[in-house]
C-alpha cells in the first residue's frame, strides 16, 4: 500500500509512502482518490492530515510519465477533490516539496513543515511550466510578482523564506506527524473551516505591466532561446484576470503546449541520460563495486590538486603525493587557496574548510599507498613516466586497488600493460578545474574487470559526478569530437572571419562560450603542445591548427599572458577585440594560401556542429560510447552545449541524420575531402531514414 489512512480522535491522517522520494505516480494518485472519498463518506471526520513518509515529503510527478498521454486533468481532479473537502486539510511537510509535490501542498488549506524543508518549482529547467495548479495556485497565495519569482529562478527556497513570502503557515517544532496533528486539532478546536486557495483573489499591485515588463526581461536573459519562462509568466499573470476554473484550462493548455516543444524534450532527455549513465548491460548484475575509504592522488599540479578537493568534499582521507617539495607546497597552497576562496563567496562554512583541509595529507613518497582503496595518477603527460609509476603501483597497492589514470591523450592500454594488474587500470579523466566541472569519463581498455568499472562509476557518486564509460581512443568522447569543431573554427579563422565573429555566432546558438574564447582561457599552449606531441595522429592538412600555431609563437597563449585570441585586461577576463591577433592570423592565412571568404552565422554554426556529430557517431558505431545519450551527456556537462539543444547527437536527430548527411557532403565538395568524410553509420541512418534515438533503443 502506498498510502494508508487512519482515524483518531476526529481526524482522518492520510500517510504517503512511495520510495524512494514519494513521486506522485499513478498509483500514488489512485490511491489518494480511494483515501478521499473514504474521508467523505465519514461524517465524523473533522480534520484531514496529509504527510508523507520516507527521507522526503512529495518530490513531484513522475517524469517517466511524460512520454504517455497528458496528466494535468487527472491532477486537476485529484487537487480539486483534495482543496474541495468540507473539513480543514492541514499538509505536513519534510524534506523537499518540489513541483507536482509542491502543487498538491498549495491545494490543501494549511501547511506546515519542519525546520530544513525547501521548497521548489522547477519545472522551466526541464522547459516546461507547473501544470498541476501551481501557476494559479501559488499567485493567490503569494502575488504573481513573487510566484514568478521562484518559478523562474526554478531554486529551492527555505521553510524561513517560505513563511515570509506566505504559503507556509508554520515551522513545526519536534516531530512532524505529532507537529502536524497537533496544528491540524488546534485549527478543529478553534472552529476553523477549510480555507481554499482558490477562492483567494490575486493582488493587483502584484501584476502590474511594469512587472510583466520586468520579469519577462530577466526570463529572456536567464534563459535564452527558451520559451518555458516566458509561457510561466504568461500563465501565472492569467491568475489576475481569469476566474480560478478558467484559469487552470489556460495552464492545462500552456502546459501541454510546453511539453510539445524541442526544449522540454531535450531537457527531459538529458535529465533521462544522465541517469542513464551508470548502466552497462554487459556488466553482470551481481558485479558490485568495491568500497573506497581512503584515495591517493600523484601529482599535486593542476589536476591533482582539484582531484584531491573533490575526494575531500565528499568526506574521503587523500594522500596528495608530488615528487618534489617544491611542487607539494605549490599544491597544496593552492588547494588552501580554493577553500579559502569558497568559504569567501560564501559557500562553505570556515569550519567546513578546516575539517576538509583536514583530510587532505601531502606526502613525498609512496608510503600511503599501500592504505588507498583508489589510486589516482596526475603527473605530467607523458607515457614512460607513467608506465614506471604504474608499474610501481602494481606491487605497492593493496590487492583490490583501483588504479586510475587521469591521461587526456596518452593510450590506458599502454600505461595498463606497464602493470602485473591490468585488471585494476581504468582512465578517470576529470575536467579542469576537477573540483567543479561535473563530467568524468571512465575509460575502460580490454582487460579492465568488470569489478573495476562498476568501483569507478559507484566512486563517481560521492564525488559528485556525473560519469561516462568509454572506450580507448585517441581524445575519448569529448576531446576527439573537439578536434573537428576547433579544426572547423580555427580555419575560418583563417578565412578572415575574426574570433568575436566565430564565437559570437557560436555563443548566440548557444554554446557556453565560443572555442577560440575557450581555447585562450584553457592555455593556447596546452593545444599546440598536444598537436605537437601527437602530430602522427591529424591529418596532412599544411593549414590545420595554424592560428593556434602562430599565435602560440609570437607569445600568446590566451589569458595567463593577457593576450590570444583575444586581448585582456589584467585582472579581468572579459574579451577584446585585438588588431595585432587578427593582423598576425592573417599573415599566416597569406603565408598558407588560404582563400578568404565570409561566413554567414549559419555557416559558422553548421561548420562547427557537423563535425562534432560526425565524430559522435563514429564513435558510438565503434563502440567507443555505449550509447548516443552518453555523448550528449559529455557534451552538455563538461563542453557547455546547451542542455535545451538536447546534447550533438539529440540535436542531430532535431535536425535530421538527412540534414547532417547532406550538409557533410556540401562541406566535402566545398572543401576537402580529406576532413569531410561522412561516418558510414551516419550514411546508413541516413539513407534509411532513422534516428539515432533509435540507434539507442534497438542496442538496449
Ligand atoms: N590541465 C588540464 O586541463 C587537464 C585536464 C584533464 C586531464 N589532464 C591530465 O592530467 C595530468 C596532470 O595534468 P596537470 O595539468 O595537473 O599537470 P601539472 O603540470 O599542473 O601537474 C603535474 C604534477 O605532477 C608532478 N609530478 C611529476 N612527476 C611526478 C612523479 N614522478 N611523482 C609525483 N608527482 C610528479 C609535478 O611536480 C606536478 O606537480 C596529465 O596527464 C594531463 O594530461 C589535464
Amino acid at each position: 500500500m502506498i498510502v494508508t489512512l487512519e482515524f483518531s480522535g476526529g481526524l482522518a491522517i492520510v500517510s504517503v509512502d512511495n520510495p524512494p522520494v514519494n513521486t506522485i505516480n499513478a498509483a500514488t494518485r489512485e490511491q489518494l482518490f480511494a483515501a478521499l472519498s473514504d474521508i467523505r463518506a465519514r461524517p465524523e471526520v473533522r480534520g484531514v492530515v496529509l504527510l508523507c513518509l520516507g527521507r522526503t515529503f512529495f518530490s513531484g510527478a513522475d517524469i517517466a510519465e511524460f512520454a504517455g498521454p497528458p496528466k494535468e486533468l487527472e491532477f486537476r481532479r485529484l487537487f480539486a477533490e483534495l482543496e474541495g473537502l468540507p473539513v480543514p486539510v492541514v499538509v505536513g511537510m519534510h524534506g523537499t516539496a518540489l513541483g507536482g509535490g509542491l502543487e498538491l501542498a498549495l491545494a490543501c488549506h494549511y501547511r506546515v513543515a519542519i525546520p530544513g524543508t525547501r521548497f521548489a518549482l522547477p519545472e522551466v529547467t526541464l522547459g516546461i511550466i507547473p501544470g498541476a495548479g501551481g501557476t494559479q495556485r501559488l499567485p493567490r497565495l503569494i502575488g504573481v510578482e513573487q510566484a514568478l519569482e521562484l518559478i523562474l529562478s526554478a531554486r529551492p527556497v527555505e521553510v524561513s523564506r517560505a513563511l515570509e513570502l506566505g504559503f507556509l503557515d508554520a515551522q513545526v517544532e519536534g516531530e512532524l506527524r505529532a507537529g502536524t496533528i497537533a496544528y491540524a486539532q488546534a485549527l478543529v478546536d478553534s472552529g476553523s473551516g477549510p480555507r481554499r486557495t482558490s477562492e483567494r483573489v490575486v493582488d493587483p499591485m502584484s501584476a502590474t505591466p511594469a512587472i510583466r515588463e520586468r520579469l519577462t526581461a530577466q526570463a529572456r536573459s536567464q534563459y535564452p532561446h527558451r520559451s518555458a519562462g516566458l509561457t510561466a509568466i504568461e500563465a501565472v499573470f492569467a491568475a489576475a484576470r481569469l476566474p480560478f476554473e478558467q484559469g487552470l484550462e489556460f495552464e492545462t493548455e500552456l502546459a501541454n503546449r510546453s511539453k510539445e516543444t524541442i526544449e522540454s524534450k531535450a531537457l527531459i532527455h538529458v535529465f533521462f541520460a544522465e541517469r542513464e549513465t551508470r548502466k552497462v548491460p554487459e556488466l553482470p548484475p551481481e558485479v558490485r563495486g568495491r568500497p573506497i575509504a581512503r584515495a591517493a592522488v600523484i601529482g599535486a599540479g593542476t589536476m591533482g590538486g582539484g582531484i584531491a578537493i573533490c575526494f575531500a568534499n565528499a568526506g574521503l582521507p587523500v594522500t596528495l603525493i608530488d615528487s618534489t617539495r617544491e611542487a607539494l607546497e605549490r599544491g597544496l597552497g593552492a588547494i588552501s587557496n580554493t577553500y579559502e576562496s569558497m568559504v569567501k563567496r560564501g559557500r562553505i562554512r570556515a569550519a567546513d574548510k578546516e575539517l576538509r583541509l583536514g583530510l587532505i595529507r601531502g606526502a613525498l613518497d609512496y608510503a600511503a599507498l599501500p592504505d588507498a582503496d583508489v589510486i589516482i595518477e596526475a603527473v605530467f603527460e607523458d607515457l614512460e613516466l607513467k608506465r614506471k609509476i604504474f608499474a610501481a603501483l602494481a606491487t605497492l597497492a593493496k590487492p583490490d586497488a583501483l588504479l586510475a589514470t587521469n591521461t587526456s591523450t596518452l593510450d590506458i592500454a599502454a600505461i595498463a600493460s606497464a602493470t602485473s594488474r591490468p585488471q585494476d587500470v581504468i582512465g578517470l579523466h576529470f575536467f579542469s578545474p576537477a573540483n567543479v566541472m561535473p563530467l568524468l569519463e571512465v575509460i575502460r581498455t580490454d582487460s579492465t574487470s568488470a569489478q573495476a568499472i562498476r568501483t569507478a562509476l559507484d566512486l563517481a557518486r560521492p564525488l559528485k559526478k556525473t560519469p561516462v564509460l568509454a572506450r580507448v581512443c585517441y581524445g575519448f568522447i569529448g576531446n576527439r569530437m573537439m578536434e573537428g569543431y576547433a579544426r572547423e573554427a580555427e580555419r575560418m579563422v583563417l578565412e578572415g572571419a575574426t574570433p568575436r565573429r566565430v564565437d559570437g555566432a557560436l555563443e548566440e546558438w548557444g554554446m557556453a562560450m565560443g572555442i577560440l574564447a575557450v581555447f585562450d582561457m584553457a592555455g593556447i599552449d596546452v593545444s599546440v603542445n598536444v598537436h605537437k606531441a601527437h602530430a602522427d595522429k591529424y591529418p596532412p592538412d599544411p593549414s590545420y591548427y595554424q592560428a593556434d600555431f602562430a599565435l602560440h609563437a609570437a607569445g600568446r597563449l590566451g589569458q595567463k599572458t593577457g593576450k590570444g585570441y583575444y586581448r585582456y585586461l589584467a585582472g579581468d577576463r572579459a574579451r577584446h577585440d585585438d588588431p595585432e591577433a587578427i593582423a598576425l592570423i592573417r599573415a599566416n592565412a597569406e603565408r598558407l594560401r588560404v582563400p578568404q571568404r565570409s561566413h554567414g552565422d549559419a555557416e559558422i554554426v553548421e561548420r562547427c556542429l557537423l563535425p562534432i556529430i560526425n565524430e559522435g557517431i563514429r564513435i558510438l558505431e565503434e563502440g567507443i560510447a555505449m550509447r548516443a545519450g552518453d555523448i550528449d551527456v559529455v557534451w552538455t556537462s563538461g563542453y557547455g552545449f546547451p542542455r535545451y539543444r538536447g546534447g550533438p547527437m539529440f540535436y542531430a536527430d532535431t535536425i535530421g541524420l538527412k540534414a547532417v548527411y547532406d550538409g557533410t557532403l556540401k562541406y566535402r565538395d566545398l572543401f576537402s575531402p580529406m576532413h569531410w568524410q561522412p561516418a558510414p553509420l551516419l550514411a546508413r541512418l541516413a539513407r534509411d531514414g532513422r534516428t539515432l534515438a533509435d540507434w539507442d533503443k534497438a542496442r538496449d
